[in-house]
This record gives C-alpha cells, sequence and structure tokens, in this order.
C-alpha cells in the first residue's frame, strides 16, 4: 500500500477542532489512513527571506504533520495577496472584489515552489500524492520539473467559473496549463467539470482522449466529479455525547417558545449573508406571525480578517443585524442573535439539532459542509428543513432541500416561511432522502473513490 502524502494550505492538527471545509474533511481523512500532511504552519516570519521558511515535522497519532513557515512577503503575496484577492474572488465569480498586482504571482509561484523543494526532500518513490485547492495548483509543475515521478492528483475544493470568467485573470492560460502536470483533478460538481471541459478546448484545444480524459500540451488529465462529503456516522456519534445533548437542552431551554433557524459559516462574502440577513428581514416583514416567534442564530467564523472585502462584510453584516435588532426587537425578543465566533465542533450537532430550519444561502459555494452536517445532526422523527441555495455545489445533491436563489430576498422569504410551516410528515420525507444521500456519499466514499481513481490513472508524459 502506498502512503497517503496530502498537502494543503491550511493543516489542522486531527486531534483537535477546526472551521473551514478542507480542515474538516482532511482531518477525519487521515486520522483513518495515516500518512503525511504537508502545509503551512500557520507562522507568518517577520524578517525572514522570501522563498525560504523553516519545516517543523510532529507525530499527531498515526499522521506526520510537516508544517512550514513562511516569511511575511511571501504569505502576504501568495496568501492574501495572490490566493484570496485573485483567485477565491474569481472563482466565486466575484470579478469586482479582484485584485490584480504582478508581484502577487510572484509570491504565489515562489512558495509554490518553496512547497515543491521542501516536499520533495521528504517523499519516497511509491507515495501517492494528493494536493488541496487554490493556493497550490502549480505545485504538481513545480515537483515535476524537479523530477517527481509520483502519482499526483489534485482536488479543487471551490468552485470553477466558466471559462468567460477565468479568462479574467491575466495568467489564467498558466495556471489552467499547470492543472495537466497532474494525473487526476477531482472537481466538486459536474458543473465545474463543464467549465473545466468547455476552458481547455476553447483556450488550450484540448482533445477528450478517452473517458474524462483530456489531452494538451503534450500530457493527458483525467478529470471527474467529486462531491465532498462528511463522516455522518462520526457527526452522529457527537450529536450523542454530552456536550452536544447539553447544547440541545440549553438551547431548547432558552427559546422554549421560539422557532429556531441556524446559519453556520465563516465570515466570508461567498456565504451571502447580508442576502440572508434581509431576507430574514423580509420574513418578518411579510408574514409578521413570526415576529416574536422566529429567532435567527447566527454564528460566523473569524475569516481572512487582513483581506479588505473581509472587514467590509464583518461591518454590512453588523450594521444589518443591529438594524433589524432596533426596528423588530423588544424587550421579549430579539429577531437575530449574531455571534462573530467559531463554536466548538462537539457542540455544533446539537445546535443543529435544537433548530427547526438551516439557512445555507451561499452566493456561490464549491460544495457546502454545513448543509450535510445540519441533515445529519436532525432528530429522524421530528426533523428541521434545509433552505439551501441553488448556487451551493451541495444543491446539485441535495434537491429534496428548499432551493432558493439568495439573490430574491421575496423568493428567499417564502422559502423560509415554508420550510417554518411544512408538515411533519414531508419535513420527515425530505428528510430520509437527503439523509440517505449524504450517506452513500460521504467523506470516506469521496476520499476512497478519488484515491482509487488516481491509483488506477497514470499522466503520458
Ligand atoms: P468553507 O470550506 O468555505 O468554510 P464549508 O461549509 O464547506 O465552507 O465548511 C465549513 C466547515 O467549518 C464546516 O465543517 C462547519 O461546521 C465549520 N464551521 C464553519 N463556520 C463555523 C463556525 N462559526 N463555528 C464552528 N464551525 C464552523
Ligand atoms: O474550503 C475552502 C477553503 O478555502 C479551504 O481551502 C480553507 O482551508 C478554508 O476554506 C478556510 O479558509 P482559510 O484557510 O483561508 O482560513
Amino acid at each position: 500500500m502506498s502512503r497517503l502524502v496530502v498537502v494543503s494550505n491550511r493543516l489542522a492538527d486531527p486531534r483537535k477542532p477546526a472551521a473551514g471545509g478542507l480542515a474538516v474533511a482532511l482531518g477525519e481523512t487521515l486520522k483513518r489512513t495515516g500518512g503525511v500532511w504537508f502545509g503551512w504552519s500557520g507562522k507568518v516570519v517577520e524578517d525572514g527571506t522570501p522563498g525560504e521558511g523553516a519545516l517543523h515535522v510532529s507525530q499527531a497519532g498515526s499522521v506526520t504533520l510537516a508544517e512550514l513557515d513562511l516569511c511575511a512577503e511571501d504569505h502576504d503575496a501568495y496568501y492574501r495577496g495572490y490566493a484570496n484577492g485573485v483567485l477565491w474572488p474569481v472563482f466565486h465569480y466575484r470579478l469586482d472584489l479582484a485584485h490584480f498586482e504582478s508581484g502577487h504571482l510572484g509570491g504565489y509561484r515562489r512558495v509554490n515552489q518553496l512547497f515543491a523543494r521542501k516536499l520533495m526532500a521528504l517523499l519516497k518513490p511509491d507515495d501517492l500524492i494528493w494536493i488541496h485547492d487554490y493556493h497550490l495548483i502549480p505545485l504538481a509543475a513545480e515537483l515535476r520539473a524537479m523530477g517527481c515521478g509520483n502519482r499526483i492528483g489534485f482536488f479543487l475544493h471551490i468552485p470553477l467559473p466558466p471559462q468567460q470568467i477565468l479568462a479574467a485573470i491575466p495568467s489564467h492560460e498558466w495556471l489552467m496549463r499547470a492543472l495537466f502536470a497532474y494525473d487526476l483533478v477531482g472537481f466538486q460538481t459536474e458543473a465545474d467539470l463543464l467549465h473545466f471541459s468547455h476552458y481547455v478546448k476553447a483556450e488550450a484545444t484540448a482533445e477528450t482522449v478517452g473517458v474524462s480524459q483530456f489531452r494538451a500540451f503534450n500530457s493527458t488529465v483525467q478529470a471527474k466529479a467529486f462531491p465532498i462529503g462528511i463522516d455522518v456516522e462520526d457527526f452522529q456519534r457527537l450529536g450523542c455525547a454530552r456536550e452536544a445533548r447539553e447544547t440541545f437542552e440549553t438551547t431548547r431551554k432558552e427559546y422554549s417558545r421560539r422557532r429556531l433557524l441556524i446559519g453556520v459559516d465563516r465570515l466570508d462574502y461567498s456565504k451571502g449573508l447580508p442576502h440572508r440577513i434581509r431576507a430574514f428581514r423580509e420574513l418578518l416583514q411579510q408574514y409578521p406571525e413570526n415576529r416574536h416567534s422566529a429567532t435567527l442564530l447566527q454564528v460566523a467564523s473569524p475569516s481572512r480578517e487582513d483581506v479588505d472585502a473581509y472587514a467590509d462584510i464583518q461591518r454590512e453584516l453588523e450594521s444589518l443585524c443591529g438594524s433589524i435588532n432596533g426596528d423588530y426587537g423588544d424587550f421579549e425578543w430579539m429577531p437575530i442573535r449574531y455571534m462573530h465566533r467559531t463554536v466548538a465542533r462537539k457542540r455544533l450537532p446539537g445546535l443543529y439539532r435544537a433548530c427547526a430550519v438551516a439557512l445555507v444561502t451561499p452566493l456561490r459555494d464549491g460544495m457546502n459542509l454545513v448543509a450535510k452536517e445540519f441533515v445529519a445532526a436532525q432528530d429522524e422523527e421530528d426533523p428541521g428543513v434545509l433552505v439551501l441555495s441553488r448556487f451551493a455545489g451541495a444543491a446539485e445533491q441535495m434537491k429534496e432541500a428548499l432551493l432558493v436563489n439568495p439573490y430574491d430576498t421575496h423568493g428567499t422569504a417564502q422559502a423560509i416561511q415554508h420550510a417554518l410551516q411544512m408538515p411533519l410528515e414531508e419535513r420527515k420525507e425530505r428528510h430520509a432522502a437527503l439523509l440517505a444521500r449524504i450517506r452513500e456519499f460521504d467523506v470516506h466514499w469521496w476520499c476512497r473513490s478519488f484515491l482509487q481513481t488516481l491509483e488506477q490513472s497514470r499522466s503520458e508524459a
């Protein structure tokens, strides 16, 4: 059996809680398979040298953590500047928020080269390498340039936009060409895969040379959709433990006369938080019977606070929540409880279970694991209802949710009202179908099917 080497920008100790789909999913995968997890240590060295960084190797159970420090200049250009200032907004269809600066691209390349150099020193010839997400798109090309012949797979956790949007990135050809250094490229959805196929055929005159294989730049890459899942059993086990039960009890007791709605997100402009809050205001306005009876609990985990657009969204959200509470709240009832924090993972299932409705309404999302966690945490005899954005990757698999267009405030408010009024039988039917699907396509299915496909694939150089 080959050793698994996972590489991602964000690392997390698999024994500790984390927020963010990638860290949560990979932590759970590696806990089972063992192997190496290589990535940024989270440490920024103020006076370090660009292109250099110390590597710290430690053991966390069966997982070897290899953590690389970055100097401030590299981190700024690679993470804040290029990954989160160009790739994240463009891949989430937000050209208006992208800032193209050539220095940032230089930093992105330099850090990918640094990752490649440090990783090469740790690799064994038959290691299976699995690289994750937009921070590290050119990593395989850098490894190949250093002579790495291992099988290398790549999974993009975020959406891949259509060709016309991708083409706005000044270095888009270089970026997309880098994908051909992989043996296998995985996307979250069939829609993302279609965008890849259109792009490479139009911009790189790629040919399809077999089932899901694309040939261009003298290389062949296999590309497929592998929708990421959660560890349903593990999450349900967490839901039976003391902390989750306590959270359920205290939340139900505190809000005994209320119907609860829940939102759990990183505080990110892609999550559509202001749109969601406006839809909730519309609900209170259009359906006044919800005043005094419905409360929205919104937990937003601090994220990327050094990127300007994130500070803007935080201010907008605080002001919206404040104005709705001011307009509608009174001594007995506040419509919104907004918390700018990360909830302990062991409490999450209890919180989800205490709520009648989940609002998962991103403007664009690769998958969205919160949608799946909410379903997994419900009481099958009295389940809550999922209101899900049609623009979340999860919508491709979760058609029994109430699918909404988050830009349509009125339509979203109507869907929330529908969710609050839904009869028990319909709730049970929808929930059973959703639960069966997230069980079938859980995180183990995702990991197994990606790695099996990778093991069987070989790129022709
Ligand atoms: P993303 O990867 O963009 O953050 P996902 O919904 O796919 O979005 O994954 C988010 C993960 O992080 C989920 O496992 C979720 O439970 C967790 N998470 C997000 N926000 C919070 C929060 N405020 N508190 C605790 N966990 C959170
Ligand atoms: O899942 C998408 C993602 O961008 C991951 O790559 C990332 O780890 C997570 O969201 C959280 O973002 P960050 O690592 O920038 O804090």
